[in-house]
């Protein structure tokens, strides 16, 4: 299977799926190997320190079962750091190896899944696995198409993290939108304040609990929800990007697009921009008096022109669509007998996403922001241009 890097200087390839451990339980080999996740994280500077308490931090935001909101599923989520950090907690420099051991593959929950394994599961990947990979397809808990899969890329993401905090760039998610229901615009200074308020981690205290409410009961009906996640990313200086293929908004968006169940990206004003006229949409510059340095009056751009970062905060809104596991009984072709049939209700789910899923967007971006940092401070310095370019 391919497509399980991302990044070229600054660099995750993960691993791991969310039940295939169940087939490999034997004496003599210790629970935690008997599967879960892993990440290698190459290109990680020497000297950053990194603890397993820090990457758990972001672990702890992802995994289920924290609030009502969540499955019930008991993923600990516990990680261990397994290379590249020596004495003192500080990176040598060598890729930095994180695993985590999944300790809820329970028999009766594969017997769940064998009982349903040739079920086409309405929203779910299995038809298209099945077209590429056959009768090889990991069947138990939806394999590497599993939302499981992305705990690697949120151990990935703290450790760029720990480079990003560092230089001053900053990235958080939080929601916007869920099943309808809007929040208000907010600054970054704003969503930083409210960051984790809530369940829903929607830094309006108004319109949370009117989010939370309607998702329970959604809940409660058997059905789903989704909605928005917005990201800002604060601190990017002018100039990362590599134009053409490289644009700094496509290697955003193939770091979030690649992750499950985001169906949608804005930058900026984002599909606004088909509605305005250009002298609305352009951002306007003006020099920045306490900066003395080039400012934009709005960020319709969302931060990003020409591919290029602007020394704009990073605007990205993702849509998120709703669990596709449903409690409600939907149709579904069983492949063995090619027959069509009804789904069953399943009850272990996710009522929404969001909450689980903006730790794993803030992951992705900050890995694509700080291989795109590396990239472009390694060409600046074998240039020749002018450092009075540096000033405008
Ligand atoms: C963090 C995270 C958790 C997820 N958890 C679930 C889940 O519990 N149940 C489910 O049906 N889908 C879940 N998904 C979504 C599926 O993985 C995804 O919708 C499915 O593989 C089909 O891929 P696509 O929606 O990107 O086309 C999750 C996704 C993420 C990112």
């Amino acid at each position: 299977m391919m497509g399980n890097t991302f990044g070229k200087l600054f660099r995750i390839t993960t691993c791991g799926e969310s039940y295939s451990g169940c087939f490999r339980k034997k004496p003599g080999i210790p629970k935690e190997l008997y599967g879960g996740l892993l990440v290698i994280v190459d290109g990680v500077p020497a000297g950053i320190k990194i603890t397993a308490e820090m990457v758990q931090a972001e672990l702890d935001k992802r995994k289920p079962g924290q609030t009502p909101l969540d499955s019930p599923r008991l993923e600990k989520d516990i990680c261990y750091i397994f290379s590249g950090v020596m004495e003192n907690d500080l990176t040598t420099g060598a890729p930095v190896g994180i695993v985590i051991p999944n300790n809820d593959i329970e028999d009766i929950h594969v017997g769940q899944y064998r009982d349903y394994k040739d079920s086409i599961r309405p929203g779910h990947a299995e038809y298209c696995y099945f077209k590429k990979y056959g009768e090889f397809t990991d069947w138990v808990g939806a394999g590497r198409a599993s939302g499981r899969e992305t705990a690697s890329r949120v151990a990935g993401g703290a450790v760029a993290k720990q480079v990003l905090d560092q230089i001053g760039i900053d990235v958080i998610g939080f929601i916007t939108e869920s099943h309808g229901i809007k929040a208000k615009p907010v600054t970054y200074e704003e969503a930083k304040k409210n960051y984790r308020a809530n369940e829903l981690n929607c830094p309006d205290l108004e319109a949370a609990p009117k989010m939370i409410e309607d998702i329970l009961k959604v809940k409660d009906s058997g059905d789903t929800c989704g909605g928005v996640v917005e990201l800002i990313i604060k601190g990017v200086p002018a100039g990362l990007g590599e134009p053409v293929f490289d644009r700094l908004d496509a290697t955003l968006s193939h770091a979030l697009m690649s992750i499950g169940a985001i169906k949608g990206i804005e930058f900026g004003a984002g599909f606004e921009v088909a509605r305005m006229a250009g002298s609305q949409c352009n951002d306007e510059s003006y020099v920045d008096p306490e900066t003395g340095r080039v400012a934009f009056y709005t960020n319709n751009a969302g931060g990003v022109l020409g591919g290029i970062s602007n020394g704009s905060e990073i605007r990205i809104r993702l849509a998120v669509k709703p669990t596709p596991t449903v409690s409600v009984p939907q149709k579904a072709v069983d492949v063995e007998k090619m027959e069509d049939g009804i789904l069953e209700p399943i009850t272990r789910r996710d009522a929404t996403l969001l909450s689980r899923i903006y730790p794993v967007c803030e992951a992705m971006a900050r890995v694509a922001i700080l291989d795109a940092l590396m990239a472009a401070n390694a060409y600046r310095s074998v240039t020749n241009i002018d450092p009075k370019w540096d000033k405008i």
